[in-house]
């Protein structure tokens, strides 16, 4: 029996094929464009989506035994507002999860609305990157697109679609939309009708790893796939990943260093914090989940290299940070480029260096941008430690988690040991191991996830007067934001 995981990532759709026993068999990689037609825009063609799966997936079974595929799980970017209208064509490129032009609408949800009707009625707070403000702002600036609309739908949504001909979502990746009661799992009237839309136009709400249908016959023969393959309905891309590092139950932790940074924690049961300030979204194992983002990680360190630097080589870059010094570095790097998520959420943050000197060397910089990511995660594990929830150990995965100067980063800022997968390619393997519950070879997410996720045997273990030495640096990273956001609001 084999399984396909897709993850429609935003710089790249991997294709990845598991056997049952959970080995990765193989893994291809389609890279794609984002276009950013105004500041603070951002956005993906679909149909390149669609394209990435059909080249990706033909690539994957080059050489293997299709005829042994029973199932395919995708997961991919969240909050992406895809539109069909009533011929099922796509209206607009799809507006992305980094987008930030709807700031005017969010302002109307917190003020007209109320942040605290909205938080009741979905568990999050509006977000400029959340679907909902998207459709505002299509109702506002493109009525003409607006009426048109007959479908809603999520990036993976889109995939799953094409691939069936089926209009589903999943209870995890609908979260973002903030159209979900999360706490109920419903579509929510009262968001519906202040986005001015129908109830019909909303896909079937499903759980991740339930069957949406079966491939369509034309879509088989094209891919060279058998018509009996099964499509389950999927997950957000951080929740897949979560399933992909056995971050299943209550009481668990996944970090994604992906394009974005994502920390991940699995509750009792629904649970919002006091503030509000990290998202309480669906798990894609039936559970909920508390969820903190900040916009740019790996973007961030990717930023630095390619754009800055100029460095291919992101290794050898990295070679130069002395372990020694970690924990002395005077340089502070805010990591906001493209905005703050959680738990400020403010979208008008910007990206800054602190603390240089004449003697400050690249090193220190290089050092500082992922110190900068690390401090802004942990600014999120706060919000949970503050709610008493103990976070004891967590998984970490995302291409940012090959590093091991990262990693060690992590550990040391976090204070707690750091659990490495096997395969980088967490996310679409947790994709790959939904398809193999829908297939039926397992009961459940969480006994597929016990049977097929692999844990390097090390873990990454904090050092403790490091530790000590990062609270510190830490504590003054933190009076940064408050001590310059004014600032923001005159630059933009
Ligand atoms: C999560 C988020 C990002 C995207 C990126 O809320 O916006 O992690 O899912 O893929």
């Amino acid at each position: 029996m084999l399984f396909i995981g897709l993850d429609i990532g935003t710089s790249a759709t991997k294709c990845l094929l598991m056997d049952a026993e959970g080995r990765v068999l193989k893994v291809t990689s389609r890279s794609q464009r984002t276009a950013y037609p105004e500041p603070g825009w951002s956005e993906q063609d679909p149909a390149m989506w669609w394209e990435s799966v059909r080249s990706g997936v033909r690539e994957l079974l080059e050489g293997v035994d299709a005829g042994e595929v029973c199932a395919i799980g995708a997961c991919g970017q969240m909050h992406g507002l895809v539109v069909l209208d009533e011929k099922d064509e796509v209206i607009r490129p799809a507006i992305l999860w980094n987008d930030s032009r709807t700031r005017y609408q969010v302002s109307y949800l917190e003020r007209e609305v109320g942040e605290a009707f909205i938080s009741e009625q979905t568990g999050n707070r509006p977000y400029t990157g959340f679907t909902a403000p998207k459709l505002l702002w299509m109702r506002e600036e493109e009525p003409v697109n607006f009426a048109r609309i007959r479908k809603v739908m999520l990036p993976k949504d889109y995939v799953n679609f094409r691939l069936t001909g089926v209009h589903s979502t999943d209870y995890s990746d609908a979260s973002g939309t903030l159209l979900l009661d999360v706490e109920h799992k419903c579509w929510s009237k009262p968001m519906l009708s202040i986005c001015g839309l129908r109830e019909a136009y909303m896909p079937q709400l499903f759980e991740s790893w339930e069957t949406i249908g079966e491939i369509l016959p034309e879509v088989a023969s094209e891919l060279g796939l058998p018509p009996t393959v099964k499509v389950c309905a999927g997950a957000g891309d951080n929740a897949s990943a979560a399933v992909g590092t056995g971050t299943v139950g209550p009481g668990r932790c996944n970090i994604v260093l992906g394009t974005a940074g994502t920390m991940l924690v699995t509750t009792d049961g629904y649970f919002t914090d006091r503030r509000n300030a990290l998202h309480s979204f669906c798990s894609a194992d039936g559970g909920f989940n508390l969820m903190g983002c900040i916009l740019t990680a790996a973007g961030c360190n990717s930023w630095w290299m390619d754009d800055i630097l100029g460095a291919t080589d992101y290794e050898a870059e990295q070679a130069r940070v002395q372990g020694g010094h970690l924990g002395h570095n005077d340089v502070y790097f805010l990591p906001y480029l493209m905005g703050e998520r959680t738990p400020h959420n403010d979208p008008r943050a910007r990206a800054a260096f602190l603390g240089m000197r004449i003697d400050t060397s690249r090193a220190d910089m290089t050092q500082a941008v992922l110190e900068g990511v690390a401090y802004a995660l942990n600014d999120c594990l706060n919000v949970v430690r503050s709610e008493e929830i103990q976070v004891l150990e967590t998984s970490i995965c995302g291409g940012g988690a090959n590093s091991p100067l990262w990693r060690a980063i992590m550990a040391d800022v976090l204070g707690i040991p750091l659990q490495v997968p096997t395969t980088e390619q967490s996310p679409a393997l947790g994709a790959a191991i939904l398809a193999s519950v829908t297939s039926g070879l397992f009961p459940d997410v969480a006994s597929a996830a016990d049977a097929l996720v692999r844990m390097e045997d090390d873990l990454v273990m904090p050092n403790r007067q490091i530790i000590t030495l990062y609270q510190g640096r830490y504590n003054v990273w933190h009076s940064l934001y408050p001590a310059i956001k004014d600032f923001y609001q005159q630059i933009l």
